[in-house]
């Protein structure tokens, strides 16, 4: 026997089961993006490997250890995207985006792959939900606020209870050299107790320290004295500003200086939402500043922030009581003799053609086991062809909910389904 090729690890099929569910969140994503005026756009699901190498960062883990590089004859080097953030920056430049449109609100919707050790909630194929504003008038400490409240909004409007966000700001790129000397100087006292990955990054990267796992290294972590000392005035204006915008706009948050996160491009503010339902993997939106990315990237020295949510994660932290299903078949032909097979076809079309949902067994059999059929496919109403049927034009129809059975001419077998 042939072997079974089974689906690659941490990848998932989408069943015809769950993907309405699916279609719902997205449908309800784009709603919320049309309440605050973003525009949908669409890049490649691969991309130069060196754009994410040089705007997520050499040192961060996504690159470091979970980039899934594509084999190329030519050897360009091309990589499946890890995020959304970086393909936007280069479509963004590479399109004049900001000429064409002054500022940008982009959001996406898509799949994205980290070869990551795949367990509950951590894919390697996993999808995303995304915004970004770019563009000179990205500036205001309200862009931030706005793009953190649309993350909370995204969330409830999907049915994801009991989150908590978490705000900081790290500060301009200098603040952040700023902090890294000051991390680097307090860590240097108990390297000891870091793990090996947690000293190597001491050089590399401090700030990677605070996102490791390793319980020592946490530890250390928990005990460090840190402060927003080396924001400068206009970066905690800017965050302080950031604050009053999401006390204007009613959503809670908590702070905490050791909110770093992952990539590298991040300035000024960043934020996490987690939560508690998602066990290890808890952290289910993510986002931030970049203010330096689309000028690193060849653009102009124009600012930006944005947001992604993991949309396999919403769905294990969603409330289960409110799911949702995909609606049944209006109708249902059930057709007693192959003779009438070809005039219930043309029916089947009419319907259909008119905007009915409607489904029939491609074969003739005994009542009970068609009504069998039809009965599972749930359908609200189920019409029946038989001899006397066909002679008088009718059907005879079924209300499956109420039993109620009566005669309907083929001509108005529409209308009565719409009513
Ligand atoms: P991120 O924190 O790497 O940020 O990912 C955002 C969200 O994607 C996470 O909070 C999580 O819900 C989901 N996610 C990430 N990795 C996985 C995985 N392996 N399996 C399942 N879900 C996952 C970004 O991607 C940035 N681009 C966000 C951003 C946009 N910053 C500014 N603009």
């Amino acid at each position: 026997m042939a072997d079974r090729i089974t689906a690659p690890r941490g990848t998932a099929d989408i069943l015809p089961g769950e993907v309405f569910l699916w279609q719902t969140i997205e449908a309800t994503a784009r709603q919320k993006f049309k309440a605050y005026n973003y525009k949908e756009i669409r890049t490649p699901l691969f991309e130069a490997s060196k754009l994410f190498k040089r705007s997520l960062g050499q040192t961060s883990e996504v690159v470091n250890k979970q980039l899934l590089e594509l084999k190329s004859d030519k050897d360009e080097g091309f990589a499946l995207r890890p995020e959304g953030t970086a393909s936007i920056v280069r479509s963004y430049i590479e399109n004049n985006l900001d000429k064409k449109e002054g500022l940008s609100k982009l959001y996406y919707m898509g799949a994205m792959f980290r070869g990551e050790r795949p367990q509950k909630g951590r894919l390697r194929q996993f999808h995303q939900i995304g915004a970004e504003v770019i563009g000179a008038k990205a500036e205001h400490p309200y862009w931030d606020a706005e793009i953190i409240s649309l993350s909370v909004e995204l969330l409830k409007a999907f049915g994801v209870e009991g989150c908590e966000l978490t705000v900081n700001s790290l500060g301009s790129h200098t603040d952040k050299e700023e902090f890294s000397k000051k991390l680097r100087a307090l860590l240097k006292k108990d390297k000891q107790g870091l793990c090996q990955d947690c000293q190597d990054r001491l050089k590399r990267n401090v700030f990677r320290v605070l996102d490791c796992k390793n319980e020592s290294c946490k530890r250390i972590v928990r005990s460090l004295q840190l402060d927003h000392s080396h924001l400068s005035k206009e970066s905690l204006e800017h965050y302080t500003s950031v604050k009053k915008g999401l006390n204007i706009s009613g959503v809670q948050y908590r702070e905490d200086v050791r909110l770093v996160r992952g990539l590298d491009y991040y300035t000024h503010t960043v934020f996490e939402i987690t939560n508690k339902k998602l066990g290890s993997q808890d952290a289910v939106c993510a986002g931030g500043r970049y203010n330096d990315l689309v000028k690193q990237l060849g653009g102009a020295d124009v600012p930006a922030i944005g947001f992604a949510l993991g949309i396999e994660r919403a769905l294990l932290a969603r409330e289960a009581s409110s799911d949702v299903r995909e609606a049944d078949p209006d109708c249902y032909l059930v057709v007693l003799d192959g003779a009438y097979l070809d005039q219930a076809l043309k029916l089947l079309v009419q319907l259909r053609a008119q905007g009915i949902s409607a489904e029939m067994s491609f074969r003739s059999g005994s009542m009970k086991s068609l009504m069998r059929e039809a009965d599972k496919s749930a359908a609200a109403h189920v019409a029946i062809i038989g001899e006397n049927e066909i002679k008088a034009r009718k059907v005879s129809l079924k209300n499956m909910k109420s039993g109620e059975q009566r005669e309907v001419a083929f001509d108005a077998l529409v209308n009565t389904l719409k009513g």
